[in-house]
């Protein structure tokens, strides 16, 4: 018996010696130290021997074991470095290989030009409030009366605005001067806030035009508010948006909700002033509208017009966004075109 247990372990470490792979020595651990090896078997009928018998071959049993063991782990070390750095050497990675692209996202410009206009009047004090306030499926009443436009201004014309079947007064807004109202009827002056979103109109769609647009809204109210301090915002945001150089022009009009009105014109881009398809001739391009806040319209609100002012502005995004990149077609905006959206 001492000698079968002396022969397997000759035979176990000549076979770990010459072993050339940690696999190779995974079958050498398999055949002599597994359940089913002799070494296991001879410990497992133990039982069987003699006392005596048994203080000499279990002990012994028990060190060939540990030393094929020992041995296993010696030599699994040895090999799995040099298997290790066979593999790395092997598989070099060549770090001046170019990496794969990945394709990165970028912002729409529509969404640039609003960030960037609204982060201009942040500077100036106006916190920027959102859509919530003002739903863009809204009620005439928010849209119109609200907003001192009589039941029989052209605006309302269905030429204009989209009705929904909704109910007979519920369109889709036509402007974002309805969140003037929201706003004033949910806080307190002082208020210096701008609102942008999407507005809807029944236009045919043209390389000026879509039915669908974006607008941002601005509205101060607050004592001593004056028509000169609604130049100086404008002016400050013209000059910072577009730079000094462009010229710019303050023209009088009409809006129901504000009095006095004016509209603010930029000179053409495409042009230079001179007069082209994209101005119908003038040389300039309407930027947005802007007023004093009609008194009708503070009272609508519950705001004392004898002790308050303000002044509103609405300037469409489109066209300052055309107008600052050199885009002359609407559409651009709405389409998807890959090679459109990758110049920004
Ligand atoms: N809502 C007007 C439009 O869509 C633009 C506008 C004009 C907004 C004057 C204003 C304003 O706040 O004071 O044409």
């Amino acid at each position: 018996m001492q000698q079968t247990l002396e022969k397997i372990r000759t035979d176990a470490l000549s076979a770990i010696d010459s072993a050339d792979s940690t696999a190779k020595l995974e079958e050498i651990r398999n055949e002599y130290l597994s359940r089913k090896s002799e070494l296991t078997n001879i410990k497992k009928n133990l039982k069987d021997l003699s006392n005596e018998e048994k203080r000499i071959i279990g002990p012994l049993a028990n060190k060939i074991s540990s030393d094929i063991e020992t041995k296993l782990n010696e030599k699994h070390n040895i090999l799995y470095k040099k298997e290790l750095n066979e593999k790395l050497e092997k598989d070099r990675v060549d770090v001046t290989l170019p990496g794969s692209f990945v394709p990165y996202g970028k912002v729409h410009p529509l969404t640039r030009t609003i960030d960037e206009i609204v982060e201009i009047f942040q500077g100036m004090g106006f916190s920027l409030v959102h859509n919530e306030n003002s739903p863009e499926v809204e009620t005439e009443y928010f849209n119109f009366d609200m907003l001192n436009t009589p039941k029989d201004h052209p605006a309302r014309d269905m030429q204009d605005t989209f009705y929904t079947k909704v109910a007979p007064n519920v369109v889709l807004r036509s402007q974002t001067s309805g969140a003037q109202i929201h706003q004033m009827l949910t806080s307190k002056p002082p208020i210096r806030v701008i609102s942008p979103g999407r507005v809807y109109r029944k236009e045919s769609v043209s390389a000026r035009k879509n039915n669908l647009f974006h607008q941002i809204e601005g509205l101060i109210v607050d004592k001593d508010t004056t028509f000169a301090d609604l130049k100086g915002v404008m002016n400050e945001f013209l000059r910072l948006y577009f730079g000094a150089s462009r010229p710019t022009r303050f023209r009088s009009s009409f809006f129901p909700f504000t009095e006095p009105s004016a509209e603010v014109d930029v000179q053409c881009i495409m042009c230079e002033g001179k007069g082209c398809r994209t101005c119908s001739g003038t040389g300039w391009l309407e930027i947005l509208g802007c007023g004093m806040v009609d008194p009708n319209v503070l009272r609508n609100v519950g705001v004392d017009p004898e002790i308050y002012s303000g002044f509103a502005f609405g300037m469409g995004v489109e066209r300052l966004s055309m107008l600052k990149w050199g885009i002359d077609d609407i559409r651009l905006f709405f389409n998807n075109d890959i090679r459109f959206l990758k110049q920004f």
